[in-house]
């Protein structure tokens, strides 16, 4: 049984690996000795999609994979050999980060037909958890589209994927350590420490209870 844990953010052990890290903990808290494979996007070396068409051409060798022999050749083919994935990435401009969309355009277009039906190359269905963390509060979200960013993108990776989507949002994260360093007139420390003390813990709850109900459902 193997897990793989993809962290977007730059950050090793900012909002999103934490959250990240309690979803391994999830896992694990129902099997011990799973195998995790957790990535730091931002250590590898690539490109998003270079739009070849190898992964489509009829008879071709890479049919149905991708071609590209940069750092995550391994990683795009793995991610469907997994019992579950979990990918968390911080939000930039109301979205999913750049690194990630990379990253996805890599391991899912290969998977993603060009039938009438969309119908998916991918072996087998594969639980993913997505985990968002933004500075955003729920209604700032809310208000922005966030979770219909957050649908459209879960509507595409579960079909590539052949399974629903969890989703797991921590909100209004603290950013760093000292506010008073940073030029932030939006925000006072005090209220975000404040949120952070009351919410946090949660989230990462609720990432580590993700885990577990997938864990529970695999065997
Ligand atoms: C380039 C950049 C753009 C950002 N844009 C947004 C945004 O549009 N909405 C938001 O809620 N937070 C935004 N943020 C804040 C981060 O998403 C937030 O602090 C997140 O929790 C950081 O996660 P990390 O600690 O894992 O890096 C942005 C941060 C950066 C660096």
């Amino acid at each position: 049984m193997k897990i793989i844990a993809i962290n977007a953010s730059p950050r090793k052990n900012g909002n999103s690996a934490k959250m990240l890290d309690s979803w391994i903990e999830g896992y694990k808290s129902v099997y011990p000795d799973v195998e995790v494979e957790r990535v730091d996007l931002y250590t590898l070396k690539y490109t998003g999609c270079r739009s070849c068409f190898s992964c489509k051409r009829k008879n071709g060798p890479f049919y149905g994979t991708c071609p590209i022999k940069d750092d995550i050749h391994d990683l795009v083919a793995e991610v469907y050999d997994a019992d579950a994935i979990a990918i968390a990435s911080p939000t930039y401009f109301g979205n999913i980060n750049g690194m990630l969309h990379s990253f996805l355009e890599r391991a899912m277009f290969s998977k993603n037909t060009y039938h009438m039906n969309h119908e998916s190359l991918a072996p087998k269905p594969v639980p993913v958890t997505m985990i968002y963390s933004c500075n955003c509060t729920p209604e700032l979200a809310e208000k922005f589209h966030y979770p219909h960013h957050w649908d459209d993108l879960e509507a595409e990776i579960s079909l590539v994927f052949k399974h629903p989507v969890s989703r797991v949002v921590a909100y209004n994260t603290y950013q760093f350590n000292n506010y008073d360093d940073y030029d932030v007139q939006m925000f006072r420390e005090e209220d975000k420490r404040e949120w952070r003390d009351e919410h946090f813990a949660d989230d990462r709850r609720k990432a580590f209870d993700t885990a577990t109900v997938i864990a529970h459902h695999i065997r």
